[in-house]
């Protein structure tokens, strides 16, 4: 088994060390510079974790995905999506993306976590509290997946119709919202080219120009930048500054970088 996970704002990555702790096996962000060919070709089974968005997944999981097509060719999956509230056929969508009959998936799960969308009013902060009740549901969940796992109980959320009508909707805009998104950051007079976020940015989609920040067109939207700017001078789709940051679930004072 090998472990593989995209995380923006840190719950992903927290569910993907869970279950890798649990299953003891390898975990490896999709950001890192290896031979991701030649692991997945490896291994026997793969289990994917990431964020839901809009019941899909983050679009440089689905082009790591369309580009490890033939190495995925045969294997066993595991699905273990994180949302903060909903996610319809979410764990679907990645399955989705391969030929039938090329696979199997052996267990897709949807976790909750806290909110990550930290400048949209209907969305608003999880508390601590409930940060705190996620993490211990979430150490839970995944025993109970490893356990149904060795058991060889076979659980597909998401998979079902229902789900995937529900998803549906979600996904019909969803080639709309990557085409507006890609465009939509935007960094105010504030910034003070610190290089944090050209730093974290999963797509190099930010750099340094004459002392500030600049996006280039390639936003995945994992709102990173968003949530870690020191100053709060970076602001997705609305341009409105932010009125608090979430710093994800390993250390509540640390940098929110996956
Ligand atoms: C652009 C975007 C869209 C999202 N859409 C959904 C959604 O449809 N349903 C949901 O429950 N959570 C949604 N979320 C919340 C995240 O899925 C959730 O907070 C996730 O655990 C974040 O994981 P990460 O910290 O690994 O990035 C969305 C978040 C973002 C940034
Ligand atoms: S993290 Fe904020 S202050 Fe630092 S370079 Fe990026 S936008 Fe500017
Ligand atoms: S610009 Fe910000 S939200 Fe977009 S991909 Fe980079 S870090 Fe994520």
């Amino acid at each position: 088994m090998l472990t593989l996970y995209f995380s923006g704002t840190g719950n992903s990555r927290y569910v993907a060390e869970l279950f890798a702790e649990e299953m003891g096996c390898e975990c490896l962000s999709i950001e890192e510079d290896a031979d991701f060919g030649a692991l997945i070709g490896a291994a026997d089974a793969v289990a994917f974790v990431y964020p839901i968005y809009a019941s899909r997944m983050p679009r440089i999981l689905r082009e790591f995905i369309l580009a490890h097509k033939a190495a995925l060719h045969g294997k066993k999956l595991v699905i273990l999506c994180t949302q903060m509230g909903f996610s319809g056929d979410g764990a679907r969508s990645l399955a989705d993306l391969l030929d039938k009959g090329t696979y199997k998936v052996l267990y897709a799960e949807h976790l909750m976590m806290p909110n990550n969308i930290n400048n949209c009013f209907i969305f608003p902060k999880t508390s601590d509290r409930r940060i705190l009740r996620l993490k211990k549901a979430a150490q839970r969940r995944i025993r109970r997946v490893w356990e149904n796992i060795k058991a060889g109980v076979v659980k597909k959320r998401g998979f079902n119709p229902f789900s995937r009508f529900l998803g549906l909707w979600q996904a019909a805009y969803l080639p709309l919202m990557d085409r507006v998104l890609k465009n939509a950051v935007h960094i105010d007079d504030d910034c003070t080219g610190c290089g944090l976020c050209v730093k974290n940015c999963p797509m190099r989609n930010l750099s340094l120009e004459n002392g500030k920040a600049a996006a280039h067109g390639n936003c995945t939207k994992c709102y990173r930048c968003i949530n870690s700017c020191p100053e709060r001078a970076i602001a997705i789709y609305f341009r409105k500054k932010v009125h608090w940051q979430y710093h994800g679930v390993q250390d509540k004072r640390g940098n929110a970088s996956a």
